[in-house]
């Protein structure tokens, strides 16, 4: 990465301390300030599709359908798993700060983008071990696309992000041996085609894609692919124009076979509840990683392209729904990227 790139501040929304909770303050007070925790999940192109509402000693999660991403998320299916993801933080961030939760998912069948209503418990119960690990991870994840170090992930750390899928109702399926292996880059790279091919997919990138001193607030500034400064502003350009599919399949199929782990997470099931239920799954498996300084980053692409999705389930010769695929490994902490301060996304 090129040394200009330290001249670009961080984005404040990094910066929360667990030493700021406003101990003596009233109840809506600390719920918006463990809701700064949330929002620093993964969302699908940084869209950040959720807003909160604190109703007394409560919190529902909604989706912000106004920023979906239909091309490439037709069914809304990665808009609920960030919405997710975002649920994850927010259960870990109340523990973390002494509050039980009970959580219903769709609450009001009525009413399909209230996703979750968050019910915190009256007792304040001192956290765990596990929950401090996970919670200080929250600053510290960042989804890293450059290519990861040769260095093998113990097989610990592998069973512990297996278990941590399981504890949400999903699965993760650490994807061993050559073959195996080919197989699923084979078919990154084939997505990688369709994708880059598809003017109406390049349009709907390249309009998340920011030169790298935005001021935006959500998307994915161009630093975060790996763009240097001046590149960055003709990146969206770049995306939008040229079908780049053949380029992008051959460094995804590399990133993929050469990365320690390549993982596939799914489901049981192919509901809005499950997609839910992935989300913080997504998240408490990327939080694990973390605590042990593993990164990890998406190849996505045979997932959003349906034809590839069936071969993919095929390939892992198992019941359920994948739903995202993971590339893990050890590297350097990459920037942040911008979020959406709390103001912006309450309700
Ligand atoms: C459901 C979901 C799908 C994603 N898909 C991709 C993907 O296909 N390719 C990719 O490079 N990043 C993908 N991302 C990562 C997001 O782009 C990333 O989370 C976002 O830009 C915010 O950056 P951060 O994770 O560093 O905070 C995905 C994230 C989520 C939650």
């Amino acid at each position: 990465m090129s040394s200009e790139l330290s001249l670009i501040s961080r984005p404040d929304q990094w910066d929360i301390s667990e030493k700021d909770f406003p101990k003596n303050e009233g109840i809506t007070r600390k719920l918006r300030f463990i809701i700064n925790y949330a929002i620093l999940a993964p969302s699908s192109h940084n869209s950040q599709p959720w807003l909160f509402k604190i109703v007394n000693s409560m919190i529902e999660l909604h989706a912000d359908m106004t920023r979906a991403i239909p091309i490439v998320d037709p069914e809304d299916r990665e808009l609920i798993i960030s919405c997710g993801a975002a649920l994850f933080n927010l259960r870990l961030a109340l523990r973390r700060f002494g509050y039980t939760s009970a959580v219903d998912l769709f609450p009001n069948p009525g009413v399909p983008d209230l996703l979750a209503r968050v019910r915190i418990g009256e007792n304040v119960v001192e956290a765990e071990d596990e929950h401090y690990l996970l919670f200080e991870a929250i600053t510290k994840r960042h989804t890293n696309r450059m290519p990861f170090e040769k260095k093998k992930v113990p097989e610990e750390v592998l069973s512990e992000l297996r278990a941590m899928a399981a504890v949400e109702g999903c699965w993760l399926n650490i994807v061993e041996g050559e073959d195996y292996r080919n197989a699923l880059a084979d078919l990154i790279a084939e997505g990688d085609h369709i994708q880059g091919a598809n003017r109406q997919f390049r349009r709907e990138l390249a309009a998340w894609v920011h030169p790298n001193r935005t001021r935006s607030h959500d998307g994915m500034p161009g630093y975060s692919l790996g763009m240097g400064d001046i590149a960055s502003y003709a990146g969206p350009l770049i995306i939008r124009t040229f079908d780049w599919g053949k380029g992008q399949a051959a460094k995804d199929r590399q990133l993929a076979a050469g990365s320690p782990v390549l993982a596939v997470l799914g489901s049981d099931a192919e509901t809005p509840a499950a997609w839910l239920k992935t989300g913080q799954a997504l998240e408490r498996v990327l939080l694990r990683a973390q605590a042990a300084n593993v990164s990890a980053s998406y190849l996505n692409q045979p997932i959003e392209v349906p034809d590839l999705r069936t071969r993919v389930h095929d390939l892992l010769k198992r019941n359920g729904y994948p739903q995202l695929i993971l590339r893990m490994g050890y590297g350097h902490e990459p920037k942040p990227t911008p979020r959406r301060p709390v103001s912006e996304v309450l309700l």
